[in-house]
């Protein structure tokens, strides 16, 4: 039975319960509007924990924008139906007054890799996450943390965060989701139109045949040129950004021998979408 939990001050007894039984408890954070790539996260936790507690919340805080806000969807009855499809315990939807009650003051800010790509595109942005992803943490007591690799930065930014704080949860980076033509699911892609999703996958594979070019000794800037330019050609209207960067630390990074990853931002149909793989 999935049960709805909308206070701390019912999450935490259940969780104290569970965790005197010596249980393992997952938490995977969401804004909701729940599609198959959040599901694989909820999947994961079930597979590897006693207990899984998936938290709904549109954390006013990241938002840089006051309309994308307003304008983000809200699908709560749906979305219990899908965890509760998946077998999670507990969907925790707190209120924003439960989260950021009056005289809400601190801010979680990370540097160094909260700074480039969507950090600098999106000012307050990490804030914004680093902060709610410290509170979820505190709130749900979870030993493990599951993110998606789709929001690439954010992993980083959540992995540094449990380090530098100390905070004792293992986060765990799941696997991009991907619509069969290699879109990466995104609940924003249903504001895609017909003409825009049937070019949206140039993303996708422009930034792998860049990786594999680069690995098959192409320089980096030419194979990261190729690729910007089949976009725009396939219609996009503007590329954002895309960088090849050190994995970890998000730096701009030219030595094949450490982990690289490539991520990109782009703009097709007015809607703005973000891709990462490994290089
Ligand atoms: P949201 O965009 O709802 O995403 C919730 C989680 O699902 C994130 O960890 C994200 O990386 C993951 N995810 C999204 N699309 C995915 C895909 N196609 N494949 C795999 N995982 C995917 O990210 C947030 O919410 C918020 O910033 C949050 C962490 C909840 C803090 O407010």
């Amino acid at each position: 039975m999935t049960q709805i939990i909308r206070t701390v001050a019912e999450l935490r007894p259940l969780v104290r319960g569970w965790k005197a039984a010596g249980e393992v408890v997952g938490v995977v954070p969401t804004m909701g509007a729940l599609h198959d790539g959040h599901l694989s996260l909820a999947r994961a936790a079930r597979r590897e924990c006693g207990r899984v507690i998936t938290t709904i919340f549109v954390n006013p805080k990241q938002f840089n924008n006051p309309d994308d806000l307003k304008k983000y969807p809200r699908t709560e009855e749906a979305d219990v139906a899908l965890l509760s499809s998946v077998g999670v315990d507990v969907v925790f939807i707190p209120q924003p007054d439960e989260v950021y009650p009056d005289g809400f003051i601190t801010t979680v800010s990370v540097g160094g890799v909260s700074e480039p790509l969507e950090g600098r595109m999106r000012p307050g942005h990490f804030d914004g996450v680093a902060t709610v992803v410290s509170k979820l943490f505190g709130m749900t007591m979870a030993d493990r943390g599951y993110f998606g690799q789709k929001d690439w930065q954010q992993l980083q930014v959540v992995l540094r965060l449990v380090r530098d704080l100390n905070i004792p949860i293992t986060i765990v980076g799941c696997e991009t989701i991907r619509e069969a033509d290699g879109l990466a699911m995104s609940s924003r892609n249903v504001r895609l139109t017909a003409q825009g999703r049937s070019v949206a996958n140039v993303l996708y594979s422009a930034i792998s045949a860049a990786a594999e070019d680069i690995r098959a000794g192409q320089s980096d800037r030419m194979a990261i040129r190729e690729a910007a330019e089949k976009m725009r050609s396939a219609g996009f209207e503007r590329v954002e950004y895309i960088e090849l960067r050190d994995a970890e630390t998000l730096m701009p990074s030219d030595d094949p021998r450490k982990p690289r990853r490539m991520l990109a931002a782009v703009w097709l149909d007015g809607v703005r979408l973000i891709d990462n793989i490994p290089v």
